[in-house]
């Protein structure tokens, strides 16, 4: 197929499909509205975005209600719990669809990429229009066109693809600061995960497309950049011309008017020396990595195919602070794994007291069909996991409170966000480390960075106060 015309055959669409919208509007006098409702990681989210981008050139404008013209769920399926919240929420529509005649249901994302899914749809969610997976979400236009002219269901999902569709309709959801793909898929095959079963083999955007998308945010206000892939590390390895991710940042550091680099996630097996360097020396790049751990024991590292040991992993944590004293570093930990004894997770405890996370995300441990973890016997009682669970959730929260108010009395920088949802007269926003602040300020300051005095720290959260030279 020929990436290049297929963005322009949808873009036709789209604009036949706009003349029909407005047809009819001048007809009813009602604009239709839509409503995406996005689960799962930042990957999503942006696909999220993508999708809104095409739903409104069409004409349809978003609503946050779910009883819109167009509902869309962007899904995940990483968690057992993410998939079931998709099937509670598709009951719950089927009753406004009865009272919204000619209300389209769309479902996409991650979890339509498992057969049993879609099979288990086709037959018990008739109630369902459109259905496609995490390949083709660039031909919503055209799955929409052939929903309305045929009038029945429409499944389209892809297994995998090698191409990328560029330079189609896309709505930021803050005009500040912007989520940009670099690579789509995985291909690390961590036994537990079903990311690269349901996302595909790992593809790189060439840097010109990476750079060319940078500088147009940039120009549109945008001042930060977060990079999204599965394992930004191996950013470049299958690009005709192969390009390190060290090198791409470079390139993007040196965007005039761009003030804040973010990247996630990073592999620690796939963590550069280059890379190290270059988070060194930068001015945009935000003192911040995601490195996630999963499992502070070795051997429990080897069955999950993390290719990385412990002390593999303390010596990268101390090598990233030698070149960056002052990072704040996150994670992810996986609690009850199979085979996972009290021992192994006496190590988890060790790798947390050692490294003092600022934050970290911790998840009991969900069997996905189809991973390789799924077979392995020796599955973990319910009751064991939770008590380690709550004992690591206890360590890593008590940790946190201590590592993230080292700021206390310093003045820093804040990206300003938005007002405050619950005090009126404060907004928030983020350090640079990513560390949440609320402070005095009006929607006026919204997108600047500005420097606050961080008068005290509440465990996860600074109050602060607007900092004022004094002459
Ligand atoms: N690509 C990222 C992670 C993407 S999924 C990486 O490799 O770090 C986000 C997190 O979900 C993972 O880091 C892992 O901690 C968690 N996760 C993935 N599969 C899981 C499962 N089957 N059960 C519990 N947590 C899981
Ligand atoms: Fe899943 Fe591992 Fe790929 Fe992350 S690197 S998405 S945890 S398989
Ligand atoms: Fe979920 Fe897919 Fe992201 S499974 S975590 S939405 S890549």
């Amino acid at each position: 197929m020929d990436f290049q015309n297929e963005a322009l055959r949808q873009k036709a669409i789209i604009a036949q499909l706009r003349e029909r919208f407005e047809k009819e509007y001048k007809e009813t006098g009602r604009k239709k509205t839509y409503c995406c409702v996005t689960f799962g990681c930042q990957m999503n989210a942006r696909d999220s975005e993508k999708l809104s981008g095409i739903l409104e050139a069409i004409g349809y404008t978003r609503v946050e209600e779910e009883d819109a013209d167009f509902v869309i769920y962007n899904t995940c399926t990483v968690r057992e719990h993410a998939n079931l919240k998709v099937y509670g929420r598709l009951g719950t529509l089927k009753k406004v669809k009865q009272e919204h005649p000619g209300m389209l249901i769309a479902l996409c994302g991650c979890m339509m990429q498992e057969p049993q899914v879609v099979e288990k749809l086709r037959k018990s969610y008739r109630h369902v229009d459109i259905i496609f997976g995490t390949h083709n979400i660039y031909k919503l236009a055209e799955l929409i066109r052939d929903r309305l002219d045929s009038g029945s269901m429409i499944v389209d999902i892809w297994k995998d693809t090698d191409q990328i569709v560029e330079d189609l309709p896309d709505h930021r959801k803050y005009p500040f600061k912007s989520g940009v793909n670099i690579m789509f898929g995985c291909n690390n095959f961590c036994s537990y995960c079903i990311v690269p079963y349901v996302r595909g083999r790992e593809r790189s955007r060439r840097p010109e497309d990476i750079l060319e998308e940078i500088r147009r945010d940039v120009s549109d206000g945008v001042v930060e950049v977060m990079l999204l892939g599965q394992n930004v590390n191996s950013y470049g390895k299958n690009l005709d011309e192969p390009m390190s991710f060290a090198r791409l940042l470079q390139e993007i550091e040196a965007i005039d008017g761009l003030e804040r680099i973010r990247f996630m996630t990073s592999h620690p097996k796939d963590l550069s020396d280059e890379l190290i360097e270059v988070m060194g020396s930068s001015k945009k790049i935000c003192p911040h990595l995601h490195l996630p751990l999963q499992s502070g024991s070795s051997r429990i590292l080897k069955k999950m195919n993390r290719k990385y040991t412990k002390e593999d992993y303390l010596a990268l944590v101390d090598k990233i602070r030698a070149a960056c004293p002052d990072i704040s570093l996150t994670t992810d930990i996986i609690v009850g794994f199979p085979w996972e004894t009290e021992e192994d997770f006496e190590e988890t405890m060790d790798v947390v007291e050692k490294v003092r996370f600022d934050s970290a995300f911790t998840f009991i441990y969900s069997k996905r069909n189809g991973t390789p973890a799924a077979a392995m016997p020796d599955q973990v009682p319910a009751d064991v996991i939770k008590d380690r669970f709550d004992r690591l959730l206890a360590k890593v929260q008590s940790i946190a409170s201590v590592v993230c108010a080292r700021h206390e009395g310093q003045v820093m920088d804040v990206l300003v966000e938005q007002l405050n949802h619950q005090e009126a007269g404060l907004v928030t926003g983020r350090l640079g480390n990513n560390t949440v602040v609320h402070f005095p300020g009006d929607a006026s300051m919204i997108g600047k960075i500005v420097p606050v005095y961080l008068k005290s720290c509440k465990g996860f959260y600074y109050i602060g106060e607007p900092y004022k030279k004094e002459v």
